[in-house]
């Protein structure tokens, strides 16, 4: 059984697509053990609550400087004992303590087709503004392992999403949510999860056939 902790910062829709997928059997052999927050008024912990899991909260807010937020970030995690971290809009910069010590095990879903509107500044509806303002017709959603370089990890799975005349950052937040991220999020936990996952030395993933 895949020991999953989920870290969370706003609605917490995607976790919501984990625990459906969990429980519709479309992830089998992983739990949720638990959901960590860094923003105590989160809906996502009020869906993880509903759903029976475990959330707390550690925010930057109630410790005096950076450094301890992160070691409260790594000890809240270690007591988990997950075999997988994913960050499902999670609004922090991963520690470099966390990344060291679960290198290879932590994913997270960028909005947008990695390498296009990805790094510093891309993210929420900013990566939908600027995809807009570019003027492209197709965008989508990434989920990649993190490393120590934002949006940089190896790519684990991506789904395209086109965009249509008249959209808003909003529409296209929403569309890419609906066609890709609810989509590839559970489906990365589902193949980590059979096992069916591995990372090359040349930092591409590959995906066995089931
Ligand atoms: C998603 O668009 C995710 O890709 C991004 O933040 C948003 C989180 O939404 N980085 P939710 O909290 O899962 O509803």
């Amino acid at each position: 059984m895949l020991r999953v902790a989920v870290c969370v910062s706003g609605g917490g829709t995607n976790l919501q697509a984990i625990i459906d997928a969990m429980n519709s059997g479309k992830i089998q052999n992983a739990r949720i053990v638990r959901v960590i927050s860094n923003n105590k008024n989160a809906y996502a912990l009020t869906r993880a609550q509903a759903a029976g899991i475990e959330g707390v909260c550690v925010s930057p807010r109630d410790f005096a400087d950076r450094t301890l937020f992160n070691e409260a970030l790594l000890a809240s995690l270690n007591e988990a004992e997950p075999d997988l971290i994913v960050l499902a809009g999670f609004m922090v910069a991963v520690p470099e303590c966390v990344i060291s010590a679960y290198r290879g095990r932590i994913i997270n879903i960028h909005p947008a087709l990695i390498p296009s509107f990805c790094g510093k500044g891309y993210y929420g509806l900013h990566v939908h503004e600027k995809a807009l303002q570019r003027g492209v017709k197709v965008t989508g959603a990434t989920v990649h392992f993190v490393d120590e370089d934002l949006d940089h990890g190896p790519i684990l799975l991506q789904k395209a999403v086109g965009i249509k005349e008249n959209d808003t950052p909003e529409i296209l937040q929403k569309r890419v949510m609906e066609q890709a991220e609810w989509i590839i999020l559970p489906e990365a936990i589902s193949l980590i999860a059979q096992g069916r996952v591995t990372i090359d030395n040349n930092g591409i993933t590959h995906i066995k056939e089931s």
